[in-house]
């Protein structure tokens, strides 16, 4: 493990010392919510002695388009993907990352100003490498449906991920949390299941996958993405539809995906068991290969990562 507060991060065009990475109290970006992020993971393979970044591309497009949702004009303007690609593969390259890791890229508007919106204001690029274990226990864990309501895309829409989204994500975890929980799922304002706090949600129904579609205020989860594909190689039938609340506690499995939580499956949701209540072969069967994909361990896969340091 290594403390990312002493190593270098991406900031205003430049490789810098984190301390030296700070912005105003007055930041737009900072007194709004006003930023756009994507989070991803890089696993380094002990054996191939090779570090992988999962699917970058994948995120750089989502990152592009939450980008020209707020109307960040220097991002779209300067960054296209190689030259993105390229600020990521600096720094993991500059602080020798040999070990997994968790890179944290963020687009922020770039002012010190009072008045919320996205016109005739900065934007900037940032990015840092965080220690990030598990994000939630991956051996099944408890959730509680939220008694929040997700956001809508009419509202904040989850399809980008804003950064001020989070607020309605801590409301959610937190409530989760203090009543002993590991993690909440949320519904929509007509009761249909969307997600996670941070993570996509799957359910496994009569052999079938069956997960909330793009269009039920989801962030399009990159894992989600995977999990899909792997299912579909398995064999597994993939259902993208509206869930019913009721259907969390009918289901046979359900699992929990996402860039920190990967696959973790859910065992127990509001005290009713999720199937004979622990973790069932299909979540199991799915983890397992992810786990592999993402650490270059199957063939199969490989066009899903970037080879960091390429040797
Ligand atoms: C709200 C929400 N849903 C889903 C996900 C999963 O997305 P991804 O698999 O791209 O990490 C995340 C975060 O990572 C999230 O914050």
């Amino acid at each position: 493990m290594f403390n990312h507060e002493e190593l270098k991060v991406f900031f205003q065009g430049k490789i810098v010392d984190f301390k030296d990475a700070t912005i105003s109290v007055a930041n737009t970006g900072f007194l709004y919510g006003l930023a756009v992020f994507t989070g991803m993971r890089a696993h380094y393979n002990e054996q191939q002695q090779k570090l992988f970044l999962f699917r970058p591309e994948d995120h750089y497009r989502r990152f592009r388009f939450a980008c020209k949702l707020m109307r960040y004009e220097q991002f779209l303007k300067n960054y296209d993907y190689d030259r993105f690609l390229g600020v990521l593969l600096e720094l993991l390259s500059v602080n020798n990352i040999e070990q997994d890791v968790y890179v944290r890229v963020t687009n922020y508007s770039d002012e010190n100003r009072v008045t919320p919106k996205f016109v005739e204001y900065k934007d900037a690029l940032t990015m840092f490498l965080y220690p990030l274990g598990d994000y939630v226990p991956t051996g099944g864990m408890r959730c509680k449906v939220s008694s929040y309501t997700r956001s809508e895309d009419n509202a904040i829409p989850a399809r980008a991920k804003i950064n001020g989204i989070y607020v309605n994500t801590a409301f959610a975890k937190t409530e989760a949390l203090l009543n002993g929980y590991d993690e909440a799922i949320f519904l929509d304002k007509n009761g249909h299941v969307v997600e996670g706090s941070a993570e996509n949600i799957f359910l496994v129904i009569d052999g079938k996958l069956v997960t909330p579609a793009v269009s039920d205020n989801i962030l399009e989860g990159i894992t989600r993405r995977t999990v899909i594909d792997i299912a579909q190689d398995e064999g597994i039938e993939v259902v993208e539809r509206t869930v019913d609340r009721t259907e969390l506690y009918k289901a046979d499995e359900v699992f929990l995906t996402g860039t920190g939580a990967k696959v973790s499956p859910v065992v127990e949701i509001d005290k009713y068991a999720v199937g004979n209540g622990t973790v069932g072969p299909i979540a199991a069967k799915i983890q397992e290969t992810y786990m592999a994909a993402v650490r270059g361990e199957l063939e199969r896969y490989k066009h899903w990562l970037v080879d960091v340091y390429d040797r």
